[in-house]
Formats: C-alpha cells, structure tokens, sequence
C-alpha cells in the first residue's frame, strides 16, 4: 500500500512541522498542478515543488490536470517530479498520449495516465503497456474535499484483472474521496496508490495517516 498525501489540502504555515510527518509516514508527495482551464481551478507552480524537493526524497508524484501535459510535464520534470501523471481527455489522442509517454520515460521518469470520471477505461486500453501507473479519479477532477464517486469501484476492478490477464507492471493509484471508511476496500479491488487530501490533513496528519495505514 502506497499512501500519497494531495499537497493540495497542506497547511504551509506548518511547513515544517507537517514535512517531517509526511517524510516519515507516508511514501508519496501527490501534487495536484491545476491550469484554470482543463479545470475550474487553480493551484501551484514549479516553485512549490522545489520547496518541497529541498525537504523530502519521498516520491514527487506529479498529477497534471492541465491543457498543455506537453509543457508542464518538462517543467515539472525540471522542478524535481519523479512521476507525471497527464489525463488522457488534456489531448484526446492516443499518438499524441504515446508520443508525451516517450518523450517522458526518455528523461528517466515514471509516467501516469489518468482518466476521469466519465471517461470509459477502455480508451487508455492501448496505452497500458507503455505506463507506470494508471490513476483513476474518483472524483471530478478540480477540488479535495469531494464525495467518493462508487463508481470508481469498476474501473479500478477492470484494470486490476486487465494487468493480471495481460501480465502487464503499471500500479492503479485512486485519487479523490479517498478515506478510512473506502481504503481497504479500493486496496482489495486493486488499487496500490490511495491519494488522500483532506482526510489527512484535516487535524492530527500523524494520527490520519496511521488510521489510513491500519485500513491495508
Ligand atoms: C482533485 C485532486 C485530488 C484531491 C484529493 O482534482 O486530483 O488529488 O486533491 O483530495 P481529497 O482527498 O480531499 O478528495
Ligand atoms: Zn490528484
């Protein structure tokens, strides 16, 4: 069980305090990069992520919710990301999906696809092979603090029997609504990643992270 705390949800007038936690229980940093135009919203820059790199060798976990994947993945990538994760709907094209996963693996970074969602599974279906990590949003991509859509359940249930069938590595990470009460039951669908926002750092971050490690 990978836990990726969303830095969206952070309390920076904590930085200190709050990194030293995150660097201790938790495997992965999820940055939620949001544009204002792939949606109504949005977060932080490079800069962020290099105050956050100078503090943690956990795993930068890029999530681009943006229309340019292309453009920010390099700069991202340069800010210190060890993961890009794009959305498929950002281009709408599997050569160009393929051509951004290329170019990515080429600079020796792990790439994610992710799907929201109203997008059906099986228009990545031709890019499992080639990523790292699929990440499948339980929620409408934009805020934290959203309800788990159950749905969310099938897609995660498909690829888990898609990579077993087809003896394919790419880990399922779930991203939105994420929470002690859905945990265990996303980790027995197959889900490897749980990205949680506001369940940690809503209070004790220590005492959340360890309730959401209990739910292997
Ligand atoms: C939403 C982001 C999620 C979100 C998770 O667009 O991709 O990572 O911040 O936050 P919670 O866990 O609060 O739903
Ligand atoms: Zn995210």
């Amino acid at each position: 069980m990978i836990i990726a705390p969303s830095v969206l949800s952070f309390d920076y007038d904590k930085f200190n305090e709050e990194i030293e936690v995150l660097n201790k229980k938790a495997e992965f940093l999820h940055f939620d990069v949001m544009d204002g135009h792939f949606v109504p919203n949005l977060s932080f820059g490079p800069e962020i992520l290099k105050a956050f790199r100078r503090s943690s060798n956990l795993f930068m976990d890029v999530h681009l919710m943006v229309d340019d994947p292309a453009y920010f993945s390099e700069v991202f990538i340069k800010a210190g990301a060890d993961g890009i994760t794009f959305h498929y709907e950002s281009l709408n094209d599997i050569i160009k999906c393929d051509r951004l996963i290329d170019a990515i693996h080429k600079k020796y970074i792990k790439v994610g696809i992710s799907v929201k969602p109203g997008t059906d599974i099986e228009v990545i279906k031709p890019l499992l092979d080639r990523v790292d990590i699929v990440l499948v949003m339980s929620v409408e991509p934009g805020f934290g603090g959203q309800d788990f859509i159950q749905d969310s359940y099938t897609k995660i249930m498909y690829l888990n029997k898609y990579r077993k069938e087809h003896d394919l590595k790419y880990l399922i990470e779930v991203d939105g609504g994420v929470n002690d009460k859905n945990a265990h039951e996303l980790l027995q669908s197959g889900a490897d990643i749980l990205v949680a926002g506001s369940f940690v750092f809503k209070g004790d971050i220590n005492n959340n992270l360890d309730i959401l490690r209990k739910c292997k």
